[in-house]
């Protein structure tokens, strides 16, 4: 390489690419604002978009080279698997499905780096979200040295001046930019913020929603869905072997159309924010109901008792970015070994809008009828109770006999 074009050699920049106005307008400012050289980067986690379509958006802007990458798959496998075997739901409700997909993003921006020889890392979170710690942390947590640049975050770049900047450097503006939603959809889930759902109690309008029926517009009849699970892995729907992608899609279509998967929740972010977020995301909701049912069946107490804890504390760790932490490494082990015996079936009532489980099955049932019932083939010996009660609470009882409750109110 001669001196000249070493002189003019830019540093190269690899670009989260969504396709959509706000990433294309930052092609343009990462290249003639910061001097880059922008690899745009899509990866295809669920929103079927044209790759012809937006490699031709994304040279328009000023892209030096596109790469659209499938995600789906590794989105499936290596990272709603592992979630849905926590039955991970941040805050008791919110399955993750936008959390779930930025490490992940981040990974393939690591990898289209190194085959770039890229020294940057560009993406489009601002300065009030979750998606710039998930971001941030993952890509540091892979290669500390690579410079992070996120110029919504440094600029405080608004929608108004995106589609004013884009207007002026020839970059068309969709009709969905007009749209007072943000919204962020993969194949676990929908999320649709901004424009009324800013009022915290002003209901969802029936427009937002894109994979769900609301209770008016779903079935008169209700569907029963019968999930087959092996080892803690959904592996059927109504007794047909699927694949884990098609498996969630099914199953979101199924439960979308009777209106489940709806959530509304007044949410805890990273940077302190609460925020009013809708997500739907029927799959999701689906399987972690069945899932959570079948441990039930096929888990002792003590061990649920313990992971309980442990699938809020695995929500929280990746609701907060730390996908490539040590803790959630060990986390991933406990789960994996918990989930072994979570073999079966379970099958859904899905009725307009709730996901009730109404039955169960499994060769690995922690139950044994002769012990549970009422009826004439019972097995269980009544007389062994009293003794265990007896010993269960002595120390209850020798309390009382010297803090009696007598004449006391409590
Ligand atoms: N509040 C959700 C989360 O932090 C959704 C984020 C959606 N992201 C977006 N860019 N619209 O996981």
């Amino acid at each position: 390489m001669d001196n000249a074009s070493q002189m003019t050699q830019r540093p190269k920049a690899v670009l989260a690419y969504s396709g959509g106005l706000d990433t294309s307008v930052l092609v343009r400012i990462l290249t003639d604002e910061y001097g880059f050289d922008v690899v745009a980067c899509h990866v295809d986690v669920g929103e079927a978009r044209d790759p012809v379509a937006l490699e031709d958006k994304a040279r328009r802007a000023g892209a030096v080279a596109f790469e659209f990458v499938a995600g789906q798959e590794r989105l499936a496998r290596d990272y709603i698997l592992p979630a849905l075997q926590a039955n991970a739901l941040y805050e008791g409700v919110y399955p993750l499905n936008s959390a779930l997909s930025r490490p992940l993003i981040a990974e393939v921006l690591v990898e289209v780096a190194g085959r770039h020889g890229a020294t940057v890392i560009a993406h489009g979170a601002t300065g009030k979200g979750n998606d710039q710690v998930r971001f941030d942390l993952a890509v540091r947590a892979l290669r500390p040295d690579l410079r992070i640049v996120a110029p919504q975050r440094e600029k405080n770049l608004t929608r108004d001046t995106c589609i004013q900047y884009a207007s002026q450097h020839g970059i068309p503006v969709p009709a969905t930019a007009q749209s007072p939603y943000s919204i962020d959809e993969n194949l676990w889930g929908r999320s649709i913020e901004g424009g009324p759902l800013e009022e915290p109690d002003v209901e969802p309008p029936e427009e937002v929603f894109a994979w769900t029926r609301g209770p008016a517009a779903a079935p008169a009849e209700p569907r029963r869905l019968r999930i087959g699970f092996c080892s803690g892995v959904p592996v059927s729907v109504d007794g047909q072997a699927l694949d884990l992608v098609p498996l969630i899609r099914r199953v979101g279509e199924v439960a979308g159309e009777h209106g489940v998967g709806r959530i509304d929740l007044m949410e805890s972010r990273v940077v302190g924010i609460k925020s009013r977020e809708v997500y739907e995301a029927p799959a999701a909701i689906a399987l972690i109901t069945a899932r959570k049912d079948l441990e039930r069946f096929t888990l002792p107490s003590d061990l649920l008792r313990v992971k309980d804890g442990l699938d809020r504390l695995y929500a929280q760790v990746v609701y907060e970015g730390l996908w490539f932490s040590p803790l959630k490494a060990c986390l991933d082990a406990f789960m994996e070994r918990a989930a072994e015996p979570v073999t079966g079936e379970v099958t859904l009532r899905l009725y307009k809008g709730s996901c009730q489980v109404v039955g169960r099955s499994s060769p690995a049932g922690v139950y044994n009828k002769a012990l549970s019932t009422y009826g004439a083939e019972d097995r269980f010996d009544h007389r062994a109770a009293e003794g265990f009660i007896q010993l269960f609470g002595l120390q209850l009882v020798t309390y009382r006999r010297l803090h009696p409750l007598v004449g006391q109110k409590h």
